[in-house]
């Protein structure tokens, strides 16, 4: 079989058309697959989500499945599946199973800014398949940036300055305290249970990585601005002046608006993401919205990030 494709957006991706993942793939067609994510980044299977079995089997077409460390967040006793979903609070509940965010004068449950998976880790994964289960009355929608346009678009100038960079990552998983991306008059409204306790663990468990700024597609030869704008601290072994300054810039670059395509998502819909290529960020929603909605991440490393040292 011959996969079908169309572009998903002007900016990033393409839908998939006419995969059946009930059944197993054929091996030809999951390196198609593999193929068509490496090209374009973002893949929508618009409705081929309907079980925990048919996310499993088209997220293995772009690797290994990474199984969650901790048995609680298993979903169905799938080691490989994450709930990432958001139910509003019973009355008297401590705290809401996701962070609750001020954005843009809204309150946002589940917001994320933009970012790369594990960009505060030396190993960043492969990819991340997304499978909705219920879309929320409003909002709930998945932002993707595409860094290899970002970096064809930068100013030569640019180009040329940060070819031999590298930026420093420190994970903290409360945005307001991070020092590029955020949206003006971000606020924290109310953390959650699992907010607080990595925030307890902070400096024991996630030492600072370093990561190349440029890095060049090996199977294509293209060139990523290999930048997350979340967790990103500084330029290594530069002043911090001109390390917010340079930062500052090219964060701008990042976020123009023109930039992002924000998957509007059905139930059943599947989207696998390339992490070494692509940004994305979570739209949120408004704190009464239920989303149920689980994820895979997908192993790898693109063997160029380090501990910070
Ligand atoms: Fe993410």
């Amino acid at each position: 079989m011959t996969l079908q494709t169309r572009p998903l957006s002007p900016i990033v991706g393409v839908e998939i058309i006419g995969l059946d993942a009930t059944r197993p793939i054929a091996e030809r067609t999951q390196r198609e697959l593999y193929d068509l994510f490496v090209q374009h980044g973002v893949l929508l299977f618009r409705g081929a989500g309907a079980s925990a079995e048919a996310h499993l089997r088209v997220s293995r077409c772009f690797g290994e499945i990474e199984r969650h460390s901790v048995k609680e967040s298993w979903v169905e006793g799938i080691p490989e599946l994450v709930d990432i979903s958001y139910v509003p609070p019973a009355p008297g509940a401590l705290s809401a199973t996701q962070p609750i965010y001020e954005v843009d004068g809204r309150q946002m449950a589940g917001w994320l800014p933009w970012h790369t998976d594990q960009c505060f880790m030396p190993k960043l994964s492969r990819g991340g398949v997304l499978r909705a289960i219920q879309v929320p009355a409003e909002g709930g929608g998945t932002g993707f940036r595409d860094k290899i346009r970002l970096y064809e678009t930068l100013p030569d100038r640019l180009k040329d300055r940060i070819l031999d960079l590298s930026v420093v990552y420190k994970f903290q998983p409360n945005a307001t305290l991070h020092r590029f991306g955020q949206p003006p008059g971000l606020r924290l409204v109310s953390s959650s249970a699992a907010m607080d306790s990595l925030v307890a663990r902070l400096d024991r468990d996630f030492p600072p990585a370093v990561h190349p700024l440029v890095y060049t597609q090996k199977e294509t030869g293209r060139t990523v601005l290999n930048l997350s704008p979340a967790y990103a601290v500084g330029i290594e072994r530069m002043g911090q002046g001109d390390s917010d300054a340079l930062l500052s810039e090219l964060v701008a670059h990042c976020l123009r608006s023109d930039t992002a395509y924000v998957h509007a998502w059905q139930n059943g819909d599947l989207v696998a993401w390339d992490n070494w290529r692509v940004m994305h960020c979570a739209e949120g929603t408004p704190p009464d919205c239920t989303r149920l909605i689980q994820r895979t991440s997908i192993m790898g490393d693109y063997g160029l990030g380090r501990a910070l040292g």
